[in-house]
């Protein structure tokens, strides 16, 4: 039997094809709006806290104030999981100013607050034992440091991944340094040292989890700027995001990141960050 995806819209949880919000919705006129994505690690959502700190700081940006709190979220989360009958979810969850009033961004008052949680979708162990390929491309995203709903930017340097036959584009900026992934932060191994960016990206709440799993195995953190160069010659190159973990990039704009296979930092990483995201969900969840 097929059973349907089921969203929330404001709290309120529905089949997924019900689920809907009005056509004068700011999100939709203007672009205005905050998202997270998260997952849940048998069944309970991972980072949670940290997750909803970051959207009402993007929120922030245009004057949204919090409106619900990680309990609620919580009880949304396992009832959509319920219904659905996913055993791992991937959730999105966007919030808008809601509907538009007066003036440009004017608004009815009602905030728009959706939850869209489906089959976690994550990628295929085979990425994690080959790696997977990157793109660069010169572009900025707007207001990076946050998780806006504006990602327009990313979209050349997907569609240039796609033809390339890549996972993910990297940013660079218009002084050559690498910013972030589209959908996820850029990280590089030189020797026992890990670099990554902190200017002009988002703060990854997975890159975060990463760096106390990375100082304890024996590398070395520097928060710097990375060039382009810096990248074709590092030793290990990887992305960090919540669905994806840590994913070995082997191969950028076709040349192969060190021997072109998924180095043995890239494996240990991955492993730990997995066993730590899933002790953690428990733990948070009672
Ligand atoms: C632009 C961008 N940078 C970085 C990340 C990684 O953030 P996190 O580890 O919090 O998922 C994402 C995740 O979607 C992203 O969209």
């Amino acid at each position: 039997m097929h059973i349907p995806d089921h969203f929330a819209v404001n709290g309120r949880i529905i089949p997924a094809e019900q689920a809907t919000i009005s056509v004068l919705d700011l999100g939709f006129l203007r672009g205005v709006g905050a998202f997270e994505t998260f997952r849940t690690y048998d069944g309970h959502p991972h980072a949670l806290g940290e997750h909803l700190r970051r959207i009402w700081e993007s929120a922030d940006s245009f004057g949204q104030k919090p409106f619900f709190d990680e309990a609620t979220v919580r009880r949304v989360v396992a009832e959509i999981r319920t219904r659905s009958g996913h055993a791992e979810l991937r959730v999105n969850m966007v919030v808008t100013p809601g509907s538009h009033g007066e003036g440009v961004f004017g608004t009815t008052g009602e905030p728009t607050w959706v939850v869209i949680a489906r089959d976690v979708h994550a990628p295929p162990e085979s990425s994690y034992e080959q790696g997977v390929a990157a793109v660069t491309f010169q572009s900025s995203r707007h207001l990076p440091t946050l998780k806006t709903t504006s990602y327009l930017s990313g979209r050349k340097g997907l569609e240039l991944a796609t033809k390339a036959g890549a996972h993910e584009a990297f940013y660079v900026d218009d002084s050559g340094y690498v910013t972030e992934g589209v959908t996820s932060n850029v990280l590089i191994r030189v020797a026992n040292r890990v670099m990554t960016p902190v200017i002009d990206c988002l703060p990854g709440i997975t890159k975060a989890g990463v760096k106390p799993i990375a100082e304890r195995l024996g590398l070395t953190w520097y928060e710097c700027r990375i060039t382009r160069d810096d990248v074709y010659t590092a030793d290990e190159v990887w992305i960090t995001s919540a669905v994806r973990e840590v994913l070995p990039i082997v191969r950028v704009d076709g040349k192969p990141i060190g021997d072109g296979r998924v180095g043995e930092w890239g494996r240990k990483l991955r492993q730990a960050y997995r066993a730590q995201c899933i002790a953690d969900a428990a733990r948070d969840a009672g």
